[in-house]
C-alpha cells in the first residue's frame, strides 16, 4: 500500500509523475515555486494549440520532461471552475490514477489548488486524492499470472503554501482509510465464489475483527435453527456450504446505554436463483451477491479505524442459493424468525429472505436505528440505471439522514415510494406472504417485504444491485466490484445518533 503524505507547494516535488487537475476556464492559483512557474506558459501554450480543454476526465500527458523536477505530468480535465463536485473531482483523479497505474510509480505528486475544488474546502479535496490513489490504482485482476495493475509506492500531496499542511494530512489519513475499507469490500465481492463462501466470509470477518478490536459473533447453522431463522435456512439448504451469519460490533459511545445503529448486509456468496434458476447471462456475476455484506464489513473496519466514537453493529446474513436435491421448493411455506410465514414463488428471491431474519434479529436486539445494504433486484437496476441506489424506508428522518450522508459522502442515491398499494402484490392465499410481487415495481415490492421484519424500528433499505457491481471498465472507475457505499455508512455513522 502506498506511502501518502501531504506536502507544502513550497518543496520541490521530484516525482516520476506530477497529477496536475486543470479547469476549463481558469488556471490554478500560483504558488507552486518552480513548478508553477514551469506549468503556466505550458498550460497557456497547450490551450492555444487547442490541445488541452480542461473538460470533465480529459487527460493529456507530457513526458521526457527535463526543464521540471517531475519527470512525466499528467494533465487530468476537472471542467469549469466554481462546477467542480467532489465526485466530480473523484472522477478525474481516479482516471488519472488509473491510467499510471497501470506501469510501476515510485513517487507520484499531485497538485491540490483551492480554485479547483471551491467551493469545497482543500481538505476535503485532500482526502479525495488519498482515496483515488488508493482505490484508483488496485484493479480487479486478482489472479492474473501478470499483473495489470501496480499500487503507488509514494504519493504526495501537494498543498499550495498557504494551506495548513498538517489539517491537509489529517484528511489525507481519513481518506487512506476509506479508500482501504473500500477496496476489502471490493476484494471481496471480486473473489470468486468458490473461493469466498459463507464461512470463509466468516473467517475473513472474525480476523479482521480481531485485528481492529471489534467483538465478533459468529452463527452456524445449528445457532441460526436455535434462533428460528427459517427463511434464511431455507435458502441456504440447496448449497453444499453451510450458511453463517456474523455480527460484529463496535462499542464506540463514551456513554454505556447510547443507542446502537445496525448495518445489515446481505451475504449471497453466489446467486444461481435456486430451483427457479438463473440463465447463465444473469447469472455470470452473482459473485457478486454477497456485495451488501460486504459493504457492511468494510464499513466497520473504516469505521473501528477511525475510532469513530459510536456504538456500530454489523450484521451479515451468509448463504449461497444453489439447486440441488435439498434445495427449498416453489410452493413451500417457510416460517420466518418473527413468526411471518411466507409462501415460496420463486427461489430466486431470496435475499429478501435472508434478510427477513437478520433485520429481525437486529431489531431483537433493541437497535435504534438500521440501514441495510443489498443488491436485492434487477427492477432497482432497471429504474435507476446502474450508478444510483435505491433508498426505501419506513421513518422519514431517517431516511433523510441517510441521503444526507450519501451526499456529503459523493454516492448517489435516490429515495423511491413505499405507498401501502404496492403490499397488496404479496398478499399469499395459503401464508401471510408470498415472496415475490408482479413484474412492475419489483424493487418496491421487495423492500415493502422487507418491511414486515423492522417492527418499528426506523429503518433504510439501500437496493445497490446496479452500483456494486459493473460488468466493464470505464476510464474514471475499474470494472468489477466497486466497494460503493462504504463511505455513505461511514458518514452516516459519524452523524449518529
Ligand atoms: N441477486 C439478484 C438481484 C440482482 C440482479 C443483483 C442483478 C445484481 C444484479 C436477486 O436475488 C434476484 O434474483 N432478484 C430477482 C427477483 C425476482 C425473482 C422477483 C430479480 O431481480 O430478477
Ligand atoms: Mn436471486
Ligand atoms: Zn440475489
Amino acid at each position: 500500500m502506498p506511502t501518502l503524505t501531504a506536502v507544502s507547494s513550497t518543496r520541490p516535488v521530484d516525482c516520476d509523475w506530477l497529477i496536475v487537475p486543470v479547469l476549463e476556464d481558469a488556471e490554478i492559483d500560483g504558488g507552486y515555486g518552480v513548478v508553477g512557474e514551469w506549468l503556466q506558459p505550458r498550460l497557456k501554450r497547450l490551450r492555444e494549440a487547442g490541445d488541452l480543454t480542461g473538460k470533465p476526465l480529459e487527460l493529456l500527458d507530457l513526458r521526457d520532461l527535463s526543464d521540471v523536477p517531475a519527470r512525466r505530468v499528467l494533465l487530468t480535465g476537472l471542467g469549469k471552475a466554481g462546477t467542480v463536485s467532489l465526485s466530480g473531482l473523484e472522477k478525474s483523479l481516479t482516471a488519472a490514477i488509473r491510467r499510471i497505474s497501470s506501469k510501476k510509480v515510485d513517487h507520484a505528486a499531485l497538485l491540490l489548488s483551492e480554485k479547483c475544488v471551491a467551493p469545497a474546502p482543500l481538505a476535503q479535496a485532500a482526502k479525495i486524492a488519498a482515496l483515488s490513489t488508493v482505490v484508483g490504482s488496485v484493479g480487479q485482476g486478482l489472479y492474473k499470472s501478470e499483473p495489470d495493475r501496480f499500487p503507488i509506492q509514494r504519493m504526495s500531496i501537494v498543498a499550495p503554501a498557504s494551506a495548513d499542511v498538517s489539517a491537509i494530512q489529517s484528511a489525507v489519513e481519513e481518506g487512506r482509510i476509506l479508500g482501504e475499507a473500500t477496496n476489502l469490500t471490493r476484494e471481496l465481492v471480486n473473489r470468486p465464489p468458490e473461493d469466498v463462501y459463507p464461512e470463509v466470509f466468516a473467517d475473513r470477518a472474525a480476523q479482521l475483527a480481531a485485528e481492529y478490536g471489534l467483538e465478533c459473533e459468529e452463527f452456524d447453522e445449528a445457532r441460526l435453527r436455535e434462533e428460528r431463522m427459517g427463511a434464511m435456512l431455507a435458502v441456504a439448504r440447496g448449497s453444499d456450504r453451510p450458511p453463517r451469519m456474523v455480527v460484529v460490533r463496535r462499542r464506540g459511545a463514551a456513554d454505556a446505554d447510547a443507542p446502537w445503529l445496525a448495518l445489515v448486509g446481505k451475504g449471497v456468496t453466489f446467486d444461481s436463483g435456486g430451483l427457479s434458476l438463473k440463465p447463465s447471462d444473469g447469472m455470470k456475476t452473482m459473485k457478486c451477491d454477497m456485495a451488501g455484506a460486504a459493504t457492511v464489513l468494510g464499513a466497520m473496519v473504516a469505521a473501528a479505524r477511525l475510532k469513530l466514537p459510536v456504538n456500530l453493529i454489523g450484521l451479515m446474513g451468509l448463504v449461497e442459493n444453489m439447486p440441488s436435491g435439498r434445495a427449498y421448493k416453489l410452493g413451500d411455506v417457510l416460517r420466518a424468525r418473527n413468526g411471518v410465514t411466507i409462501e415460496v414463488h420463486n427461489t430466486d428471491a431470496e435475499g429478501r429472505l435472508v434478510l427477513a431474519d437478520v433485520l429481525s434479529y437486529a431489531v431483537d436486539l433493541g437497535v435504534s436505528r438500521i440501514v441495510d445494504l443489498a443488491t436485492l433486484t434487477g427492477s432497482c437496476v432497471v429504474a435507476l440505471g446502474e450508478d444510483v441506489a435505491g433508498a426505501f424506508a419506513n421513518d422519514q428522518p431517517w431516511c433523510d439522514a441517510v441521503l444526507a450522508a450519501a451526499r456529503r459522502a459523493g454516492e448517489d442515491v435516490w429515495q423511491l415510494p413505499m405507498f401501502d398499494s404496492y403490499a397488496e402484490q404479496l398478499k399469499s392465499d395459503v401464508a401471510d406472504l408470498k415472496n415475490i410481487g408482479s413484474r412492475w415495481g419489483g424493487s418496491i415490492t421487495a423492500a415493502k417485504f422487507l418491511e414486515r421484519f423492522v417492527a418499528q424500528t426506523p429503518w433504510v433499505h439501500l437496493d445497490i444491485a446496479g452500483p456494486a457491481f459493473a460488468e466493464s471498465n470505464k476510464p474514471h472507475r475499474e470494472g468489477g466490484a466497486s466497494g460503493a457505499y462504504v463511505r455513505t455508512l461511514v458518514e452516516a455513522a459519524k452523524a449518529f445518533p
